[in-house]
């Protein structure tokens, strides 16, 4: 078997990212979030102190963004400008600002590029030995890769998604941490969707729901889609 590259989607709290790297890894592909780099994007401009309002500003500093993003499953990294974001990108400030960012078209554009060339890279000398890449995203599956050997959708239920993402956030998911995530996931997901299409199934797309999985089922699942794949 050649060089494999698996598209995978899904809104915020699907587990889209912990499933994708778990896959990668037991595959032995590369393993590329998009996301970290719309979330690098945003970290950048707000360093730079940019109004993220400012289409135009936006798209020449992202541009010019010295992104380099790891994709070694075991162990992903994010540096711009030689400083390690990883964690800094996930902090809440990110999380609520990034859809104004990655609903820039121009910024789309410079990082669908971007990904496009780390796939590239993956699919032919990849850090494993050029066996391929596991890309996770909004757009991975219609835009970034339809071209992809696999390509799955990962949904859950509203209710199975801002559970998980509050037991993320807060190490709980009682009443409260629960209506704190309701922003970082309805409203993101809401806002990303006016540019991205994931919350359905586009043709070809195989759609995994895991509202009623646990972890290792999930990762189970979409296996097995790229067995009967194969
Ligand atoms: O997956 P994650 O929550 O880290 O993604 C962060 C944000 O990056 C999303 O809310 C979305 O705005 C943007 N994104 C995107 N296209 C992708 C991946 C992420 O617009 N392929």
């Amino acid at each position: 078997s050649g060089p494999l590259v698996i598209a995978l989607d899904g809104p915020s709290g699907s587990g889209k990212s912990s499933v994708s790297r778990q896959v990668a890894s037991r595959l032995g592909l590369a393993y590329l979030d998009t996301g970290a780099m719309y979330r690098a994007a945003t970290w950048w401009c707000v360093r730079n102190e940019v109004d993220l309002a400012d289409q135009s500003a936006v798209a020449a500093l992202v541009a010019a963004m010295p992104l380099d993003i790891g994709v070694d499953p075991a162990g992903p990294t994010v540096h711009v400008d030689g400083v390690d974001i990883a964690e800094a990108i996930r902090d809440s400030t990110i999380s609520t600002a990034v859809s104004a960012v990655a609903t820039n078209l121009d910024v789309r554009a410079e990082l669908r590029r971007r990904q496009r060339e780390i796939i590239d890279v993956e699919r032919t000398a990849g850090f494993s030995g050029g066996s391929g890449v596991v890309a996770e995203g909004r757009d991975i599956t219609t835009v970034v890769a339809p071209d992809a050997d696999v390509r799955v959708l990962l949904t859950a239920s509203e209710e199975a998604r801002l559970a998980r993402r509050s037991l993320d956030v807060h190490g709980d998911a009682d009443a409260s941490s629960v209506e704190a995530t309701r922003d970082q996931v309805v409203r993101r997901d809401r806002d990303d969707s006016t540019v991205s299409q994931f919350l359905v199934a586009a043709d070809g797309v195989v759609t995994v729901d895991s509202s009623d999985l646990d972890f290792e089922q999930t990762v189970q699942a979409v296996l097995e889609v790229v067995e009967r794949s194969g």
